[in-house]
């Protein structure tokens, strides 16, 4: 990301968030992560070193990805129009990318699924690591991902060739 896009890259997440994982959550859980996801503190994670990569559709941020502790998904965010092409697997990948320059011996990415979206952390190589939590109305699957088992190799556009409209993804 460059600083100026957070507001554009919240209304995204906001977005995503109300129509997909807002209704699994109580109130309590919806207001923790409204305060969790706004612009300026965003901005300020993303100035202390925080990684915060972007797919980009047309000029429009269509996904968005922030790690933290360069080990932990804090963020993951697909626009609905753009689900299902590869979008989330390849955010991954550079964040993991640039996760593992950071931290050579880097393991593990963990991150707390959220419950819609733990089919699609599984199918990109993320494990359960314990039962479903609620933290402040927040309820998650915390899962991780081996790097060890975990192959960095293949972006999404060579992976997928017949995918040629595959959104512009650049790094933080
Ligand atoms: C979860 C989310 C980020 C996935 O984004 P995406 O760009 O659609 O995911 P991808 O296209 O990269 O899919 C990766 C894999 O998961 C699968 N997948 C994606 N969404 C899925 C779903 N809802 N159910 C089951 N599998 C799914 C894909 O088919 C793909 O599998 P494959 O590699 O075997 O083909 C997106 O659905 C989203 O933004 N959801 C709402 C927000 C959210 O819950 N974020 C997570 C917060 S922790």
């Amino acid at each position: 990301m460059k600083l100026g896009e957070e507001t554009d890259i919240v209304d995204l997440i906001v977005r995503v968030f109300h129509e997909f994982v807002a209704p699994q959550y109580s109130r309590e859980g919806v207001t923790e992560f409204r305060k969790f996801v706004r612009a300026e503190d965003l901005a300020d994670r993303f100035k202390a070193g925080n990684p915060i990569i972007l797919a980009q559709s047309e000029g429009k941020i269509v996904g968005a990805i922030e790690m933290r502790e360069n080990s932990h998904i804090a963020l993951l965010f697909v626009e609905k129009s753009h689900q299902q092409n590869g979008i989330a697997k390849e955010l991954c990948r550079r964040a993991i990318e640039v996760c593992r320059k950071r931290n050579q011996n880097l393991q593990r990415i963990t991150v707390n699924s959220s419950p819609n979206a733990s089919s699609a952390y599984q199918k990109i190589g993320f494990i359960c690591v314990g039962n479903e939590k609620t933290v402040n109305g927040i309820r998650f699957f915390p899962m991780e991902l081996l790097l060890e088992n975990y192959d960095n190799s293949q972006s999404v556009n060579s992976a997928n060739p017949k995918k040629p409209d595959y959104p512009d993804v650049r790094g933080s």
